[in-house]
């Protein structure tokens, strides 16, 4: 089979942009299927740092096609401007498709997301990145959005964008905020479709057509799985089915051609935003991670709540997603440490229990119920083998495997690069 599909199975930044582009050294195509600009997948080449949001993490490599697929979210603006600058660095963004299913987020979306998120009560907030993510999918299912089929047809486009300003704009006058000006966004836009015209293709038929010609395909995910709107923390989640069964559904591919499922997943346990996260550190050591880490959001700036490795949570997230094979990332970050802690059960209520709840209210109760292992204490950012890896981390990533039952395949030890290695 010749699609592989790869999700982070955590909270988002497992560190799945550089394993993209490691991986994509055998690829054909790349294909984002979900989300949309709230994502910022980091990659380092050489001395150049790349932060990318929207096209995919395979346009390093020349000749891979590159697609944008139908479950994805489209800021057209903010694609517009991050083509242009990958552009300008010399990079050949004509690889690039944007399908014409996917939907589009304009202004307003990132209004109404900020609106939300500001005026309701602080039990309630998401802790977004107020790219107007939630509302873009809420016309999606609302069955008002408007597809990038529509940057292809201008004329079509601002009848459309002007209804739905409109309507957006009667929304935020009753809501006591300033309202858009039309005229102004409609220019922005207009910018952008033009731009992107080009670009827009039904990209079934062309993820399909790979497929049948034999080419290898791996659909890029974005966030992770418990920012899934099924199955993530809900309903501190993002809007878009993060897990590996998106991939079928936001790039229109039969599951009888999936293949390998690649779950990334940090050494250490991350999360941006709000909702429970039962292995949080609040002390000197989560501060370390952070630092260690560089634990600080590649799209908001947000420093990253950093906690112990969580086996019960990642457990059930390899179940979920049927991963197949493991990437462990951003192991150095834990080289200086005396001891490290897995989490193996939750005490909840008093009950001690090793099943992931689903439940937010409940999992904010959930008390971690740690293993301690001791580090290992030098640096691992120069190791290129298994052989080569200190006793104790070896230890260590043998526990994490045994504890969610799946297998390491690839090991990752510095943001560069040539600093992964295969198992
Ligand atoms: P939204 O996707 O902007 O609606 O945000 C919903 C939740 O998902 C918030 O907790 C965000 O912090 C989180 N989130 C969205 N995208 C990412 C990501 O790429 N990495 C980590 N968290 C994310």
């Amino acid at each position: 089979m010749s699609v592989e599909v790869l999700v982070g199975t955590q909270w988002g930044d497992e560190g799945k942009g550089k394993l993209i582009d490691v991986l994509t050294r055998d690829i054909d195509m790349v294909v984002r299927f979900q989300g949309g600009n709230n994502a910022g997948h980091t990659v380092e080449i050489g001395k150049e740092k790349y932060v990318l949001h929207l096209v995919p993490s395979g346009i390093f490599r020349p000749g891979i096609a590159c697609v944008i697929g139908n479950g994805l979210v489209v800021d057209p603006v903010s694609l517009m401007e991050e083509m242009q600058e990958l552009a300008g660095r010399g990079l050949d963004i004509s690889v690039i498709e944007l399908s014409s299913k996917s939907q589009l987020i304009f202004q307003y979306h990132k209004e109404m997301d900020t609106i939300r998120e500001t005026q309701c009560p602080g039990d309630k907030k998401i802790g977004t990145t107020k790219r107007g993510i939630g509302p873009a999918y809420a016309d999606k299912a609302g069955r008002i959005g408007i597809r990038g089929s529509e940057l292809t047809n201008p004329p079509g486009l601002e009848k459309l964008f002007r209804e739905q300003a409109a309507a957006y704009n009667k929304l935020f006058r009753e809501a006591g905020v300033r309202e858009l000006n039309i005229d102004a966004e409609w220019l922005r836009v207009k910018a952008a479709a033009e731009y992107l015209a080009p670009f827009v293709k039904d990209t079934v038929l062309s993820v399909n057509r790979a497929i049948k010609a034999g080419k290898r395909i791996l659909c890029e995910g974005a966030q992770g799985m418990w920012l899934d709107i099924d199955h993530g923390t809900y309903p501190y989640v993002t809007s878009s089915n993060t897990t590996a069964g998106g991939a079928c559904t936001g790039a229109g591919i039969a599951p009888r051609h999936i293949g390998t499922v690649w779950g990334v997943m940090k050494a250490y346990t991350t999360r941006v935003g709000e909702g429970p996260f039962p292995t949080e550190l609040f002390d000197q050591t989560g501060e370390e991670l952070r630092q260690a880490g560089g634990e600080f959001g590649a799209t908001t700036g947000r420093p990253r709540r950093c906690g112990w490795f969580d086996a019960v949570a990642s457990a059930y997230s390899c179940m979920v997603n049927g991963v197949s094979k493991l990437a462990v990332t951003k192991l150095d970050v834990l080289d200086e440490l005396s001891e490290i802690k897995i989490c193996t059960t939750y005490e909840i209520d008093g009950k001690t229990t090793a099943d992931m709840t689903v439940s937010a209210h409940v999992l904010a109760k959930a008390k971690p119920v740690y293993e301690t292992m001791p580090g290992w204490e030098c640096s691992t950012a120069e190791v290129r083998k298994w052989d080569d890896l200190p006793e104790n981390a070896r230890k260590y990533l043998k526990r994490m495997a045994e504890l969610v039952d799946s297998e390491i395949a690839i090991i990752s030890v510095g943001p560069k690069r040539e600093q992964t290695f295969s198992v």
